[in-house]
Formats: structure tokens, sequence, C-alpha cells
């Protein structure tokens, strides 16, 4: 990967987006390396949460790249959205979870890439108010529409009315009206946000990796349904669930007044 740094700790992964020159944008070679980075975590049965941000501390990615987007026929334009959106949804549908930690500028494809994740966590700005998380899909003063999925999981995430409101003026907002339309968890100084990160997924790392796991299908497929079969989509991963060596550690170490050993993955 040429522009995606790796870094394993125990048993989360931060991926860094690093192509600081464009402000992280994202462009083709950007879009294959995140590509193999799912193939990488995938890979790595270790590997039970993955953090993902952007270097430096101007952005978190600015964009898809406006220099490769300006000359695209409509046909070029559809493959560029595709290849964007297939990354994006295979980021979605990872089985671990996965948190983004926006550092800087979250435009356009960066916001969206951000809503692929399963948490946002945001900087705020400095103490003179400068600099922090800002969050918008400015696509439509570009005349476009968002491409990689705003338009869809904007507004799911915030209600519809915002979403749109958001999207039809193009404008950015702050850490804190993206935390207040729920857009975002939680707001740290930018200083905070990575050992935020890290902690949130070295906690989530300690629970049992399988039930996670379950627990993220359960909520992501779910949501994809009416009410009566995503409850029978989480009967059956709560089933599968005893039928692992952790559901057996876990309980057993509750009824026998003890800490349990630290989770197998089996
Ligand atoms: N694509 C390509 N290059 C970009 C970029 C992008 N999305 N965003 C920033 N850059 C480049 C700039 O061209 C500039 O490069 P040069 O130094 O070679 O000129 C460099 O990054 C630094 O950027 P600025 O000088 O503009 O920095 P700034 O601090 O003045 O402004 C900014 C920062 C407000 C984020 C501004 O760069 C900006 O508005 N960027 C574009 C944001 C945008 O419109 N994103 C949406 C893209 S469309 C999209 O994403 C479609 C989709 O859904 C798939």
């Amino acid at each position: 990967m040429t522009h995606v740094l790796l870094e394993k700790k125990e048993h989360i992964a931060v991926a860094t987006i690093n192509r600081p020159k464009a402000l992280n944008a994202l462009n083709s070679e950007v879009l294959s390396d995140l590509n193999e980075l799912v193939d990488i975590v995938t890979a790595d049965q270790d590997i039970y949460a993955l953090v993902i941000t952007g270097s430096g501390e101007k952005a978190f990615v600015a964009g898809a790249d406006i220099g490769e987007m300006s000359t695209l026929t409509k046909e070029g334009g559809e493959a560029f959205g595709k290849h964007g959106n297939d990354v994006f949804r295979r980021i979605e549908t990872l089985p671990i979870p996965t948190i983004a930690a926006v550092n800087g500028f979250a435009l356009g494809g960066g916001c969206e890439l951000a809503m692929a994740c399963d948490i946002i966590l945001a900087a705020g700005p400095n103490a003179e108010g400068k600099g922090g998380a800002k969050f918008g899909q400015p696509e439509v003063g570009l005349g476009i529409t968002p491409g990689f999925g705003g338009t869809q999981r904007l507004a799911r995430l915030v209600s519809p009315g915002m979403a749109k409101q958001l999207i039809y003026t193009a404008k950015n907002i702050k850490a804190d009206e993206a935390l207040r339309i729920g857009l975002v968890n939680a707001v740290y100084p930018l200083e905070e946000l990575m050992p935020a990160a890290e902690k949130l997924a070295q906690t989530i790392a300690k629970n049992a990796p399988i039930a996670v796991r379950a627990c993220k299908k359960a909520i992501n497929d779910g949501l994809q349904t009416d009410m009566d079969q995503a409850i029978v989509i989480e009967e059956k991963l709560f089933g599968s669930c005893f039928e692992t060596a952790d559901q057996k550690e876990g309980m057993g170490a509750f009824l026998e007044k003890r800490k349990h050993e630290p989770y197998q993955n089996k």
C-alpha cells in the first residue's frame, strides 16, 4: 500500500491515510490501497478492531480527488463512483468493528469514508478556535452529487431533513454540530483523539471477539430489514455464540466468581 500506513498494536490495527500533499484526497490509488487494507485486515484473525485516521493535523480526507474527477465522462463517473462505493461497502461490512478518528477535514468522500465506519470520533478546534474536524458534502458546489454513498448513509445516520440540508447547501459543520446531530459519537482535543480512539478499540477488543462480530452483523443486517426478520437474525447469531469456547469461559467465570481468562476468539 502506497498511501495507507498500517500499524498493529496488540489486537487492534490503526490505518492512516497518507497523501498529505492533497490533504489525503481519495484518488484511484488510495481507493485501491483501502481495498487492499480490507483484504489484509480480513485475513488477519488476530485483529479485533480497526481505527482509520488521516495523516497530518489538517485533514482526515478532503474528499475524492477533484483533479482525477474533473475530466471524467458519464461512464467514467459511474465507474469511479462504483470503485469508491465497492471499497466503502467492504469497509462497512468488515466483520470487525471500525472507528473513524476524524482529525481534520472530512469532506465529500472523507465524510463518506467516516460514515462507512461503525463509530466516528472527532477532534474539536484548538484553544484559538482553529482546526479540528469539519464534516460536509460539498459536491453540489462542484456540480455533482455525493458519489461514495453520502446521500444514503448521511440520511440514515442523521435525520433525512438534516442530511438534505447539509447536502443541498454544501456547507461544512464543525465537530460540536456533528455531535449535536448524531453524526459523531464524541469530540476530543486533537492530541487526545488517537489515544481515545485506540483506547475505545482496545476496550472493544477485550470482549469476546466472535460475540462482538455477531453484534455488528446483527445490527447492520437487521437495519436492512423489518423487525420480524431482524429479530430472527439476532436469534440465529445469539444461538451461534453458544458454540464458542469464549461463551463457556465468560459464563463459567461469572458463575465461579472469577475474572474470565483473556478471550481466545474461538
Ligand atoms: N482533491 C484533490 N486535491 C485536493 C482536494 C481534493 N478533494 N482537497 C485538497 N486538495 C489539494 C489542493 O488542491 C492543494 O493542492 P496544491 O497544494 O497542489 O494546490 C492541497 O490539497 C491543499 O489544499 P488547499 O490549498 O485548498 O488547502 P486549504 O487549507 O486552503 O483548504 C480545503 C482546505 C477547504 C479542504 C480545500 O482544500 C477544499 O475545499 N478541498 C476540496 C474539498 C471538496 O470539495 N471535497 C469534495 C470532493 S468531491 C467528492 O468527494 C465526491 C464524492 O463524493 C465521491
